[in-house]
């Protein structure tokens, strides 16, 4: 009884931000997603791991519609964000996608200047209604990201002349210019040396204060730095889901155990 207190308490901590269920994806008609249930809390960082192939960056892409940009790719069930149907003929994908912004494995800035990578969304979502607003937001943006100081004296130059680092910060700041409420990382740091990769990771733990973060990695030992809730995905199945302390510690099911112990992956 205790115990179940307990575990409801956990539960409501952060209102659930974005829920699936009964996820399936096909590429043609090979199955790549099996009947996935998660929920994605807000302010939380949620780590999806396992092995290469097994899914989590295709699961990932369910969360903003980017498989919808795949003519193979087949989604089914259901997914909500604040209790709405991101699949609802209704739902304007590029909305949804400033709601939900993604951050990619290789940092990939417009080949535009610093300040225009970031102006661009606001811009086309109609963010700002002059100049000063739209300075105002490429700062804020460039600021959250942690790259203004390196990056404000050189606003109108290149994106693609910033470090890998830098790079990836810009597009973490391109993802929370248009104001999202979920932000979806697919092994943000796996182009990055160490010291950028820390300056990320020390990143997503603040950006967790305004957002829901998901980070698919297949770093056990970033999950276990970065994140508070573990999704541990093998073969298309989603096998545990839990505090990130407890699914490293003391994990449920036998995969997941192979998995973090390094007997599978
Ligand atoms: N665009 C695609 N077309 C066809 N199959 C794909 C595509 N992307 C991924 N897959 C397949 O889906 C499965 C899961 O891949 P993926 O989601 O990339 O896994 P992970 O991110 O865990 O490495 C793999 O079998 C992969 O080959
Ligand atoms: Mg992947």
């Amino acid at each position: 009884m205790n115990d179940m207190r307990l575990t409801e308490r956990n539960m409501t901590d952060h209102k659930i931000k974005m829920q699936a269920r009964g996820v399936d994806v096909f590429y043609g008609h090979d199955q790549a997603i099996k009947n996935v249930d998660v929920d994605i809390e807000d302010n939380t960082v949620t780590a999806f791991i396992g092995p290469s192939g097994c899914g989590k960056s295709t699961f990932l892409r369910c969360l903003n519609r980017m498989n919808d940009t795949i003519d193979v790719c087949r989604v089914t069930g259901d997914i909500r964000l604040d209790d709405e149907d991101i699949y609802d003929p209704q739902v304007d994908p590029v909305q949804l996608r400033a709601k939900v912004g993604m951050v990619f494995q290789k940092p990939n800035p417009f080949p535009k200047s610093i300040y225009d990578n970031v102006a661009y969304g606001p811009k086309i979502h109609g963010l700002a209604t002059n100049k000063a607003e739209l300075d105002e937001i490429v700062e804020k943006s460039l600021r959250r990201a942690a790259i203004w100081d390196e990056a404000k004296d050189r606003l109108d130059q290149p994106g693609t002349g910033l470090s890998g680092g830098q790079q990836q910060r810009l597009c973490i700041a391109r993802a929370v210019a248009t104001n999202p409420e979920v932000l979806l990382m697919d092994e943000p740091c796996s182009a990055l040396d160490p010291i950028a990769t820390a300056q990320v990771e020390e990143l997503i733990d603040e950006l967790r204060e305004r957002f829901s973060v998901v980070i698919v990695t297949h770093s056990m030992q970033q999950a276990a730095r970065v994140s508070q809730k573990t999704a541990f995905f093998h073969l298309g199945e989603l096998v545990e889901y839990g505090e990130t302390s407890q699914i490293f510690t003391n994990p449920q099911d036998t995969r997941t155990e192979s998995y973090i112990t390094g007997r599978i992956g």
